[in-house]
């Protein structure tokens, strides 16, 4: 095959998935691609146009178009990246936030918003929308050697991922880790009830709907994390990564 291998890691909102990506992708010297980030820039470019969130002739026309741009400047609206953008690693020792633009508008902090959030999964429903998206998602990671985090990656992005992660935990812990990022972040968007509706609304949403819905890939490895902490979700998966590896390896030989 003529591509570095790909890990695919899905699961619900608050499961830890751009997290660890990230730290996996640091540890291992990949590329990451946070797909999420792309379905809430999307939909902060609607909500901006005055677009309502149904209109999906409207939406398709605006996702058609818009160019949107993740951490170091490669611009996933290219059909053909440049070879060096593919050599951009991403630093994720101190875990920065990634910079994220839409059509030349700096969102980093704009597409987590409460709004952003309570809609991203109704524009992300629709199959117009997914399309485009999971079209610039495959053409960015033909090469491979790189993290993808989302709901659909090892189910319909690249269902053939050398190595598939699931992670998942409970609302309820999935609900205090989003109020503890905001604490640290001295934000209080949503209480504790409401923010776990949210999550609940969401998830229900992304597994429900007809076009690629979050599930679990019938050959993902699934972990549990309610009761692990980041590094050590980020050594098993760096440890199955190697495993992976290895295992490709001796099959070429
Ligand atoms: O970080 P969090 O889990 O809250 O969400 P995210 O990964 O930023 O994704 C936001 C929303 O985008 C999800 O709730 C899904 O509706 C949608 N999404 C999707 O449909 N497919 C993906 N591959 C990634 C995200
Ligand atoms: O991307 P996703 O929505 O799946 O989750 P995330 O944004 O990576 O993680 C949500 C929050 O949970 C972050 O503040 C992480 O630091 C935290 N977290 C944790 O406390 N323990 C874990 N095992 C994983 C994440």
């Amino acid at each position: 095959r003529d591509r570095q291998p790909i890990l695919a890691i899905d699961g619900p909102a608050g499961a830890g998935k751009s997290t660890v990506a990230r730290q996996v992708a640091q540890a291992l010297g990949l590329l990451y691609l946070d797909t999420g980030a792309m379905y809430r820039a999307v939909t902060w470019m609607v909500l901006q146009s005055g677009i309502a969130v149904t209109d999906q002739a409207a939406i398709a026309e605006l996702v058609s178009q818009c160019d949107i741009v993740l951490e170091s400047g490669n611009s996933l609206n290219q059909s053909s990246l440049p070879e060096k953008s593919l050599d951009a690693r991403s630093d994720a020792r101190s875990l920065p936030t990634l910079n994220v633009w839409i059509n030349g508008h700096e969102v980093t902090a704009a597409i987590r918003s409460v709004e952003v959030t309570a809609h991203v999964s109704t524009i992300a429903a629709q199959p117009i929308v997914r399309q485009e998206l999971v079209r610039r998602q495959q053409a960015y990671g033909r090469r491979g050697g790189i993290v993808m985090d989302g709901r659909d990656i090892g189910t319909h992005v690249f269902p053939d991922a050398e190595l598939k992660i699931f992670l998942t935990a409970s609302v309820e812990e999935r609900a205090r880790r989003r109020q503890q990022e905001w604490q640290s972040q001295g934000q209080m968007h949503l209480s504790g009830a409401d923010l776990e509706q949210a999550i609940r609304d969401r998830d229900r949403i992304d597994s429900t709907r007809r076009v690629s819905p979050l599930r679990k890939a019938d050959d993902a490895i699934e972990i549990q994390t309610d009761n692990l902490s980041i590094d050590e979700v980020t050594a098993k998966i760096v440890d199955l990564y190697r495993q992976t590896l290895a295992h490709l390896h001796h099959h070429r030989l």
